[in-house]
């Protein structure tokens, strides 16, 4: 009879993500591959991090410092790693983090960088089956239509744990098992180090397997189960770009879903519009087919945003319309502005309430004052513009003297007349006039006409 012990109290979780993703066809990394515009690994160390974990150790190899990096801003200090510099199996990753855990008294959860989709309550329900079950090796398992390409669980006549066998070693009668291994597991820390020690790489990818691991424990009266979840799309890895095309898509369609259900959102083509997860979308807007709103984006309430178009990491008020193929990138809009169409709002590009700014009409790292109007074929670079001022057709701010980008500042209710070229740094005062195709190349004062090339004063605007 073998003596079952206390489990440990203590949490720390281990993420395998050396690996290159070999069948992904790839330089890059597979865990830094983009799902709902996040990186795979993101998904899994916010998953972990939900654990309140002791440390997340990470192991990593392929495109180590990347990993790194993007590990560290999801998670912190919460973080450690673990360097697996030749990829010789998921066996051969775990002892890597030997040093970081072998002598620690605890329940270690062990991920997959590859299993994006997992959700917390899950992990929380085998953890909860760990303790319960007093196992020393919980195995997180689904049954699969096709389980081709994964590692069967073979369970003996009482249904008990037997082995896991992988699919490449498998026998014909052992691939017919549909009960796979999702590669989730919780484990006896100290127990797992000693059993990873037996692990040899005697099988047909000559690689070190942890999925020997819960055999060896059990041989040595150790307690291996089973958790046999009903979710299987939810721990399915990726390990093809089809299979990442097949995320991609249930994500943006249950992110769609609950801005419809929930959000009060109207697509009027919900399979042809793309919204991140991150991005936030109010009550009442209504999204034409075509539409990508990406990163960490926020659309007030009311919005009507036009095909063609794209908003990245940017801010819209209320009621503000985006008319067809328009770019608006890393900018604010304010309440009931307009834009586009054909409009490009990028590098901080911020538009103050009932600003317009239309047709083929660039607007980069500027301020457009409240009411202020630039409708066509314009370009406005470092500028700053008070209110209610109009901007004529064809305007340029001419801000690059081929060393410095300079700033033009134009103050409220000025008129540019069209085809202006304002030469920065240059200031045209309130009120202010400028003729059609006048190249301004001094500040104008307030009140005042100039016309010209280059311009000059012609007369006041002063009503007297
Ligand atoms: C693994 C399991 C299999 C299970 C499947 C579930 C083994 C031997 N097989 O197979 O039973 O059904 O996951 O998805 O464990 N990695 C490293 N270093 C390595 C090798 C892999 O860090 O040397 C990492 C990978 O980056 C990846 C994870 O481990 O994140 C899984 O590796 P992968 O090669 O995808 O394993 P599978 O063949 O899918
Ligand atoms: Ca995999």
């Amino acid at each position: 009879m073998i003596q079952v012990d206390e489990q440990p109290q203590q949490l720390n979780v281990l993420i395998m993500a050396a690996g290159l993703g070999t069948r992904m066809k790839s330089n890059r990394a597979k865990v830094l591959h983009q799902l709902g515009g996040l990186p795979l690994i993101s998904y899994v160390t916010h998953a972990a991090e939900s654990l309140h974990p002791q440390s997340i150790v990470v192991v990593v190899g392929h495109q180590a410092d990347e990993v790194e990096k993007v590990v560290r801003e999801d998670i912190g200090d919460l973080a450690a790693f673990a360097l697996q510099a030749q990829q010789r199996g998921t066996g051969d990753a775990v002892e890597a983090a030997r040093p970081l855990l072998e002598n620690s008294d605890s329940v270690l959860v062990l991920l997959s960088g590859d299993v994006p989709l997992i959700k917390v309550e899950t992990l929380t329900k085998l953890l909860e089956h760990h303790r319960t079950t007093k196992s020393d090796c919980s195995i997180l398992t689904v049954r699969l239509e096709i389980p081709t390409g994964y590692g069967r669980v073979l369970r003996g006549p009482d249904n008990s744990f037997v082995r896991i066998v992988e699919d490449k070693d498998a026998s014909e009668e052992e691939r017919q098992v549909r009960e796979i291994n999702s590669g989730i597991y919780c484990f006896d820390t100290r127990k797992l180090f000693k059993a990873l020690r037996s692990v040899k790489p005697v099988n047909k990818q000559g690689e070190y397997y942890l999925t020997d691991v819960p055999r060896i424990l059990l041989a040595a009266g150790g307690v291996v189960t089973c958790f046999l979840h009903t979710d299987a799309r939810e721990v399915s890895g990726i390990n093809t770009r089809a299979e990442l095309a097949e995320f991609e898509n249930l994500m943006r369609r249950n992110t769609i879903r609950r801005l419809m259900v929930d959000a009060g959102v109207t697509f009027i083509d919900p399979s042809h519009s793309y919204v991140s997860a991150e991005s936030q979308i109010g009550r009442d807007c209504v999204i034409y087919p075509g539409v990508s709103i990406e990163g960490k984006s926020v659309l007030g309430e009311g919005c009507v945003i036009r095909s063609g178009t794209r908003i990245t990491n940017s801010r819209l008020g209320d009621n503000v319309t985006v008319n067809d193929h328009s770019i608006v990138v890393d900018s604010e809009v304010g309440s009931n502005c307009a834009v586009g169409p054909f409009a490009h709002l990028r590098m901080n590009a911020t538009l103050e309430d009932k600003a317009t700014v239309g047709n083929f009409v660039e607007v980069k790292k500027s301020r457009i004052g409240r009411g202020t109007k630039a409708m066509h074929l314009t370009y406005l670079g470092d500028a700053t513009i008070g209110e209610n001022t109009n901007i004529g057709a064809g305007t340029v701010t001419c801000n690059y003297d081929g060393v410095r980008k300079n700033e033009t500042i134009i103050e409220d209710n000025v008129k540019i007349g069209s085809d202006t070229m304002l030469v920065a740094p240059v200031r045209v005062g309130a009120r202010s006039v400028t003729g059609a195709g006048s190249v301004v190349t001094k500040d104008v004062p307030p009140d005042s006409l100039v016309a010209g090339v280059p311009a000059v004063i012609k007369k006041s605007t002063k009503k007297n």
